[in-house]
């Protein structure tokens, strides 16, 4: 055993993947979870932002109870759109013909008012090189700003919208009245929301920068050439890989994270070769800044 196994609790160990975030948890039957290992699970996950289960065991039903552990699994809002009411369950594959398109830093879905709290994503078909997903610690990131950047940036907001995902949904769904329609029900359901560029976690109390990347449009209140240039300093600070940690894939494996804290990206090095994903998300709350909150 290493400095780095540690029993986080009589039931699981935790092996650390980075210095800065996520852990590998070792010794999980994730199909009968007792209330007490789930908790153990779920307190790992507020301390460690990701958790990686090697070869899992589950399958798609299995992964969608996991889900209902930690609240209510989503209703895509394109989904839900096309009448889906129940939760959703997304295989994303990509190849030759369909590269990946998350390969940059992001937050999922922050052009809605309550992004998502936790995601689920579990390997399918796993390239012979390549394919890694980054996780990125926005409480590690906003931790090491100086007190001056942090009181800055602190209150500020942030306008998201979804006309990059519904540009990118246009484009798989090829070009019909048909999908023209939808994207303009898609832009009526979810105009552009504003969120704090700060956010306070709602169980640590931590903050943390709320990064959706290409969904941000703007910092509310100030100039574009003001807002453009703290952007993009912000995107140059989070790319520090001393914020990252990275995960090799293996088929089964099962990756958690907590939403409301990480920002995450696709390697895309393994294109032109086939990935498959099986992810679902649980409902998150409104972010919010809470000035007299600081716990770190
Ligand atoms: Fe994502």
């Amino acid at each position: 055993m290493c400095e780095y196994v540690v029993m986080a609790d009589r039931r699981i160990k935790l092996r650390r993947v980075s210095g800065t975030l996520g852990a590998e948890v070792l010794g999980a039957r994730l199909r009968e979870l007792d209330d007490e290992t789930f908790g153990a699970i779920h307190q790992a996950l507020l301390e460690n932002e990701v958790l990686f289960f090697r070869d899992s065991g589950l399958d798609d039903e299995a992964q969608m109870a996991l889900a209902h552990r930690f609240g209510s699994p989503s209703v895509f809002p394109l989904l839900k759109l096309m009448g889906a009411t129940g939760p959703s369950f997304q295989v994303i594959e990509d190849g030759p013909e369909s590269p990946n398109e998350a390969d940059y830093w992001h937050t999922d879905v922050t052009w809605t008012p309550e992004p998502p709290k936790v995601a689920l994503l579990r390997a399918g078909i796993v390239p012979a090189v390549g394919g890694d997903t980054m996780w990125g610690s926005m409480t590690n990131a906003y931790d090491a700003l100086s007190p001056t950047m942090q009181g800055l940036i602190a209150g500020l907001e942030v306008v998201h919208d979804n006309e990059s995902f519904i540009a990118a949904a246009a484009r798989k769904m090829g070009d019909s009245p048909e999908t023209t329609k939808l994207m303009n029900e898609l832009r009526d359901a979810y105009p552009a929301v504003t969120h704090p560029l700060v956010r306070t976690h709602p169980e640590t109390g931590r903050r943390a920068l709320l990064w959706g990347g290409d969904f941000m449009r703007r910092i509310a209140g100030m100039s574009p050439a003001e807002s453009d240039t703290l952007l993009k300093f912000l995107g140059r600070h989070l790319e520090q890989s001393r914020f990252h940690c990275r995960w090799s894939w293996e088929p089964g494996d099962l990756a958690i994270w907590d939403e409301r804290s990480t920002v995450h990206q696709v390697v895309n090095d393994h294109f032109p070769q086939r990935r498959s994903v099986h992810r679902c998300v649980v409902d998150g709350d409104r972010p919010f800044f809470d000035p007299q909150r600081a716990a770190g």
